[in-house]
């Protein structure tokens, strides 16, 4: 049985646009597969401090119970993403950026030696064999501009952790009006419809 991992990083949760475009992927796929929902909006992911990254970075012998609860959370968020076959993304353009509960979370799933390892060649990501489909979705037009700061940045984190396939679906212009919006929607399902078969 295939395993799906999907995070939500819309502030809305169901009500986002990145995540009904996720949840209509998700559930055109899912049949058979087991799903596992980490919604960043209602179970927001603290920031990384230096408390929290010394957790991380302690010796395992050494470390304090404070140390283990923080470790033992993003142990919980790693498992997560090791367990997923597939891994779906709803990915919000916030002011220009990718959310910064997106970026929390981001910054508990890397650990070096345990999602990534350096290497004499550099790091090496340690979450091989996966896909993931980020579902992105903007108020204004960005695609293939150097305007567009989330793509490059979340391909290059996700490839850092070894998850290389990787495809991008847009819905931009949600905040043109109504007609731009409808066409972003509509040409979002189509790309869903396109992508299904792939998946198979
Ligand atoms: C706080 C906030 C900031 C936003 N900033 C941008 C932006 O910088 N660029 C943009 O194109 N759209 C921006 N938008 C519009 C969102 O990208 C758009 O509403 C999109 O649907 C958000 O995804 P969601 O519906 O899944 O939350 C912003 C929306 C909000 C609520």
């Amino acid at each position: 049985m295939k395993t799906i991992l999907q995070v939500n990083a819309s502030i809305l949760s169901n009500e986002g646009q990145s995540t009904r475009l996720a949840n209509d992927f998700v559930q055109a796929l899912r049949s058979d597969a087991k799903l596992i929902v980490r919604d960043l909006a209602r179970d927001p992911v603290p920031h990384l401090d230096a408390e929290r990254f010394g957790a991380f970075i302690a010796k395992p012998e050494s470390r304090t119970l404070k140390q283990d609860a923080f470790v033992a959370y993003s142990d919980e968020l790693i498992n997560e993403l090791k367990q997923a076959d597939v891994i779906v993304l709803g990915l919000p353009m916030y002011n220009f950026g990718v959310p910064s509960t997106l970026k929390a979370y981001f910054d508990h799933v890397a650990r070096a030696g345990v999602t990534f390892s350096y290497t004499e060649k550099g790091p090496a990501g340690l979450l091989t064999g996966k896909k993931a489909y980020v579902f992105a979705a903007r108020g204004g037009m960005y695609e293939g501009t150097p305007r567009d700061t989330q793509t490059a940045y979340v391909r290059d984190f996700l490839a850092f952790l070894g998850i290389t396939e990787v495809e991008f679906i847009y819905a931009e212009g949600l905040a043109m009006g109504e007609t731009s919006r409808d066409a972003a929607l509509s040409k979002a399902r189509s790309r869903i419809e396109s992508l299904l078969p792939a998946y198979a």
